[in-house]
């Protein structure tokens, strides 16, 4: 990318810090700080290259579903902690897909932690931190005009799509895709996959151990969360932390 120039920090969220680009209202910089939240926003810490370790999954994920034909707000990894995004008007909803029972799922309906699903399940959650993220179904969506239904269909849609092909993508990998969360915006009209999806989004266990691999062991203080990350990049990408 040539000459770009950071402009005005337009928004810090708990993981991320989104800027302006200078002269270019189409585009903005996502910076992945490492500082983590949980809890919405009760539970807090920080660690040294987590935020390189999200930037840099984000990217190398966004880049291969991009190949795989799903439409990605992602133009390209600035920096270790620094990516390029199409400037999206966010849907306000967390979209969660899932294929084994976990985390809320477990504590909501007292199922088996690990049960496999026969088809995936998909939920979604309004993005209000002031009401601790409620799940929301789509009519109330709707009523509270956050999405169309079309939105809403072509979200599914882009959903089922995305878990298809990480869950294979990690099968090969070594690691079970057993839930993960994920956002989408407009940009010009068009419909694209926002945010991020990373250790810090998706729960990856080992698919030999079973060891939890993700925000989870920073959630319930399992120790080992910084080798958990290094883990989960070197497995996707290669990349191993100096
Ligand atoms: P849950 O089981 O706590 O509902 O989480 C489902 C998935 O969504 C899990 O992979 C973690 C991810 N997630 C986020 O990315 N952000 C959040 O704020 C929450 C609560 C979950
Ligand atoms: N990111 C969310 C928070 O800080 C929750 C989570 O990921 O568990 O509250």
């Amino acid at each position: 990318m040539a000459q770009l120039q950071k402009g005005k920090l337009l928004y810090e969220g708990k993981a991320k810090k989104v800027w302006e680009v200078a002269g270019d209202p189409d585009h903005v910089i996502q910076e992945f700080k490492n500082d983590a939240t949980a809890f919405n926003g009760e539970k807090r810490g920080s660690w040294e290259a987590k935020g390189t370790v999200n930037n840099t999954v984000a990217s190398f994920l966004f880049r291969y579903l991009e190949k795989q034909g799903i439409k990605t707000h992602f133009v390209d990894q600035l920096s270790p902690n620094e990516m390029l995004i199409k400037k999206l008007a966010i849907v306000p909803l967390e979209v969660i897909m899932r294929n084994r029972a976990a985390g809320s799922f477990v504590k909501r309906y007292g199922a088996p932690e690990g049960l496999v699903f026969s088809e995936p399940t998909f939920e979604f959650s309004y993005k209000r931190d002031d009401l601790g993220d409620p799940l929301i179904n789509e009519s109330h969506a709707i009523a509270l005009g956050v999405a169309t239904q079309e939105d809403i269909d072509e979200i599914r849609a882009t959903a089922i799509q995305v878990n298809q092909l990480l869950k294979a993508f990690f099968e090969e990998r070594g690691i079970t895709l057993v839930d993960f969360k994920l956002e989408f915006g407009k940009h010009k009209g068009t419909m694209l996959l926002g945010d991020e999806i990373s250790p810090d989004t998706c729960r990856f266990w080992d698919a030999a151990t079973g060891k939890k691999l993700d925000k989870d062991r920073f959630r319930f203080d399992l120790g080992g969360v910084e080798d958990a990350y290094a883990e989960m990049l070197r497995r996707i990408t290669g990349e191993v932390l100096a």
